[in-house]
């Protein structure tokens, strides 16, 4: 029997290419490039099955021009360049990968709030460059992180996993979320439900964990940077578009807030020219890029592939109701 064809437009990892191969015949973009719109839609015309990222447009007019496809499979948790309405209306299932990069992305937001607070970045240029002339008493003086207070824009489990992190740091920590945390898990983490605007008032680092939603898309714009403390510092793993970037740079222009450490942007992979400063850490969209978190992801991916063929349930579905209108029109 034929065995279904998949497009993966990545080479993913030995391991999920190992699985993939005991169940599909599998086409695989190679390049270190992304591939081109045209060359993705050419691609997975004659596919069962496309495995695909964060970087490519899942819509109608790619459903349409892969009749056969009965699978998407998003390597990344955030699902918004997937149409799920429009795959839906094909019986296309399309999945994410939520659960495993919580940790390391929330390692990650660490590591920019730490990197922008002290300096880091500075720090490693100025010795880099041969220019450090030996230790002084007031170079590169940054922030204490330690003691402060950390506010969290979005709790779900990467949100919880940043507000874990900041008792080592002795750290007062404040959350808003369209639903408030159990009140077992604010005791766990000793985390204050607040409204978003005194959060924004009150943190030292407000940090980004809101899905792109129409509700979210330019969440931070002049107006929420304004009521951010001139020495607070703006967290973004979340996605780019979260913030209004243009606001952004003229908050950092005017030093209403002290600095500001980014791992996505909004028009990726374009960088506004205004974010170009000292003050700014900038992070090519890394957040969940350990080996072994980005490993598991494309194993996640495979997973869901291998169930839906196998007339299984992908474990990490967008649209259950198309498994419904399968099995209706099997019956
Ligand atoms: C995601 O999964 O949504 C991240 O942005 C990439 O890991």
């Amino acid at each position: 029997m034929d065995r279904p064809k998949i497009l993966a437009t990545h080479r993913l990892f030995e391991e999920p290419r190992a699985k993939l191969a005991e169940h599909f015949d599998v086409e695989y973009w190679s390049d270190s490039d992304r591939p081109t719109r045209a060359e993705v839609l050419r691609r997975v015309a004659d596919k069962q099955g496309l495995i695909c990222l964060l970087t490519e447009r899942i819509d109608d007019e790619l459903l349409a021009a892969a009749p056969h496809l009965r699978s998407v499979a998003n390597v990344a948790v955030g699902f918004d360049n997937v149409d799920v309405d429009a795959c839906t209306r094909r019986n296309v299932a399309a999945s994410n990968t939520p659960g495993v990069l919580d940790e390391t992305t929330a390692d990650f937001a660490w590591t920019l709030l730490m990197a922008v607070a002290r300096r880091l970045i500075e720090g490693d240029a100025l010795v880099r460059s041969g220019g450090w002339k030996g230790w002084n008493l007031d170079q590169l003086c940054g922030a204490d992180v330690w003691g402060k207070t950390l506010g969290i824009l979005g709790f779900g489990r990467i949100g919880r996993a940043v507000a874990r992190r900041a008792s080592g740091f002795g750290m007062r920590v404040i959350y808003s979320d369209a639903v408030r945390a159990p009140s077992e898990i604010e005791r766990e983490l000793r985390a204050e439900y607040m409204e978003r605007d005194a959060i924004l008032a009150q943190a030292d680092f407000i940090s980004l964990h809101v899905p792109l939603l129409p509700d979210t898309r330019g969440l931070i714009g002049a107006r929420e940077l304004a009521l951010m403390k001139p020495t607070a510092f703006l967290i973004n793993t979340s996605r780019g578009p979260v913030v209004q970037e243009a606001a952004l740079i003229t908050a950092l222009e005017r030093r209403q807030i002290a600095g500001a450490a980014l791992d996505v942007y909004e028009r990726e992979p374009q960088i506004g020219h205004g974010l170009l400063r000292p003050n700014v850490v900038l992070a090519p969209h890394l957040a969940s890029g350990s080996l072994e978190t980005r490993t598991r992801m494309a194993m996640m991916a495979v997973e869901n592939t291998i169930a839906l063929f196998e007339g299984r349930r992908p474990p990490n579905i967008l649209n259950p109701v198309v498994m419904e209108k399968i099995a209706t029109k099997e019956r």
